[in-house]
C-alpha cells in the first residue's frame, strides 16, 4: 500500500525544514505549490507544523518506548513521530489508520523488522491511553523542573534553562505555553487607503485584540482576500505592530532608514503613518518582493542593497535609523516553530556579534538629535536589553529613551522586544 498523500507531503516539508535547513513555511509552500487546495494539503500543513510544534514531548514520548532511542535513525523517529501526534492529537482519524500508513512507509523505507518495531511502539502508546495527556506522566519520568518543562511543553532543555535563568518560572511557564499554539491571524489596515475606514469598521467587531488600525482575529474573513489586493490591508501579526507602537513609531523624524528591511513589513506600517522611508537589506530576493508590496500598497520607496554593518551609499543622513535586525527568533515560535530544533546557543553568540555592528555603523551614520530604533522578535537579553546597555556603554552619546517587550499575558502568543535611543 502506498503512504497517503497528506503524510507523504508532510514528510517531504519536514526533510527540507530539518535535514536542509529551509524556513518551514518556504518548505510548506513549495512542496505545496502543485497540490490542489484540500484536505491533503490542510492535513499535511497540520501535520508538519503539528508535529514540529510537539516533537519535544513526542521525543520523550518515544524516548519511554523506544528500546535504543538514541540508536534510533532520525528518518524512523521522525516517520513514528508524525504518527504519534496524529495518535495523540489527531482524534478525528482512527488510530488503525495512521498505525496502517506508518507501519508500511517504515516496510517501504527500513525492512519488516523495523516495521514490526514501529507497529510494537505505536500499540504501546496507544495502550498508555489518557496518562500521556496530563502533566504529571512527564513530571515523575524526567528528571529536574526543566528537564519537566522540555518534555512537556516540547522545547529543548537549553532555551527552557536560558529562560528560567533570565525571566524566572512564570514568565518562563507563560512563554512555553505561547509556543504551543498557532498565534492568531494579524491585519494591519492602510490608514491611507480610500476604504480604510470602512474596512477598520468590519474587523472591529470580528478581532479579539486591536490597536487603532491593527487587529487579532481567529478567523480569515471573507472580506479580507480583497482588501488585501486591493491595497487596504496587510497580513502583520498584532504583536509585531504593537512594539512599534510601543516605541512611539509615530513620533519618529523622516527620514526614517529601514536598514534591515526584509519584504517590508515594517517598512509600510512607517509609511502609513506618514514617515518618508529609505529601505535597504542584503536579501536582494526580499528588496524585490518588497517593491512588489509598495505597488499593492501605493508607496515609491528608495531601496538599495547593503550590509548594516555599513559603509552606506547616502548623500543625506537619515534623521532615524530603524533596525529590525537579524535575530535568533525565539519570540515567534508559535508561527515557526522549525526553530526551536534549529537553534544553537552558539547561533545566539554570533547573533549578538552581528547586531553590535550594526549598530556601531547606524550610530556613526546618525547625525546629533538623531534617532536610533532597535527591534528583535526573540526573548533573549543577550539580543535585546543587554544587547542595547552594551551600546549605551560604548556610545555614551546615545541615551535610551524608551524600551519595550511584548506581555504574555495579552493572549497574542509572540513576543518582540524594541528599544529605542536619542543621539545628543
Ligand atoms: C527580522 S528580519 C526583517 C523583517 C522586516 N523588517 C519586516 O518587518 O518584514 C531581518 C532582516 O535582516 C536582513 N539582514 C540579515 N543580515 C543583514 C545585514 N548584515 N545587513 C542588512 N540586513 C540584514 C535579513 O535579510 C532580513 O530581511
Amino acid at each position: 500500500m502506498s503512504t497517503p498523500l497528506a503524510r507523504r507531503l508532510a514528510m517531504d516539508i519536514l526533510r527540507r525544514t530539518l535535514d536542509n535547513n529551509q524556513d518551514l513555511q518556504a518548505a510548506v509552500d513549495d512542496v505545496l505549490t502543485a497540490t490542489p487546495n484540500g484536505p491533503d494539503k490542510g492535513l499535511a500543513t497540520e501535520l508538519a507544523y503539528g508535529y514540529l510544534r510537539m516533537r519535544g514531548r513526542i521525543d520523550f514520548l518515544l524516548g519511554q518506548l523506544l528500546k535504543n532511542p538514541l540508536q534510533t535513525s532520525p528518518v524512523l523517529k521522525r516517520i513514528l513521530g508524525v504518527a504519534v501526534y496524529e495518535l495523540l492529537f489527531l482524534t478525528r482519524i482512527p488510530d488503525y489508520a495512521t498505525l496502517s500508513w506508518a507501519v508500511n512507509l517504515v516496510r517501504e523505507r527500513f525492512d519488516p523488522t523495523m516495521s514490526r518495531v514501529a507497529n510494537a511502539v505505536l500499540r504501546s502508546l496507544v495502550r498508555l491511553g489518557r496518562a500521556v495527556y496530563h502533566e504529571d506522566y512527564y513530571r515523575t519520568k524526567s528528571v529536574g523542573h526543566a528537564g519537566f518543562l522540555a518534555a512537556w511543553y516540547s522545547c529543548p532543555q537549553w532555551l527552557v534553562q536560558m529562560w528560567l535563568d533570565s525571566y524566572g518560572k512564570d514568565q518562563t511557564q507563560a512563554f512555553l505555553q505561547a509556543t504551543l499554539q498557532a498565534p492568531p491571524l494579524g491585519v494591519r489596515v492602510n490608514r491611507r487607503h480610500v476604504h480604510a475606514e470602512t474596512l477598520r469598521q468590519s474587523l472591529h467587531p470580528l478581532s479579539h485584540a486591536k490597536l487603532e488600525w491593527g487587529f487579532a482575529l481567529t478567523q480569515w474573513p471573507e472580506l479580507l482576500p480583497e482588501a488585501v489586493a486591493e491595497g487596504a490591508a496587510t497580513r502583520q501579526s498584532l504583536a509585531a505592530q504593537k512594539i512599534m507602537d510601543a516605541i512611539g513609531a509615530e513620533h519618529w523624524p523622516s527620514p526614517v532608514l529601514d536598514a534591515c528591511a526584509g519584504r517590508g513589513g515594517k517598512t509600510y506600517l512607517m509609511s502609513e503613518l506618514g514617515k518618508e522611508v529609505w529601505a535597504s537589506d542584503v536579501n536582494v530576493f526580499r528588496l524585490k518582493q518588497l517593491k512588489t508590496e509598495g505597488a499593492r500598497l501605493g508607496f515609491d520607496v528608495p531601496v538599495f542593497r547593503t550590509p548594516a554593518q555599513g559603509p552606506y551609499p547616502l548623500r543625506q543622513a537619515p534623521r532615524t535609523v530603524f533596525l529590525d535586525v537579524p535575530c535568533s527568533g525565539l519570540g515567534v515560535l508559535s508561527r515557526r516553530p522549525d526553530i526551536k530544533w534549529k537553534r544553537t546557543p552558539a547561533d545566539c553568540a554570533g547573533l549578538v556579534k552581528l547586531q553590535g555592528d550594526i549598530l556601531r555603523a547606524s550610530a556613526e551614520l546618525l547625525p546629533s538629535g538623531g534617532c536610533l530604533a532597535y527591534v528583535t522578535c526573540t526573548l533573549n537579553p543577550e539580543e535585546n536589553e543587554r544587547r542595547i546597555e552594551g551600546f549605551v556603554r560604548e556610545h555614551p552619546k546615545f541615551a535610551c529613551l524608551r524600551q519595550a517587550q511584548s506581555d504574555p499575558g495579552d493572549g497574542l502568543g509572540e513576543f518582540f522586544y524594541g528599544a529605542v535611543l536619542r543621539k545628543s
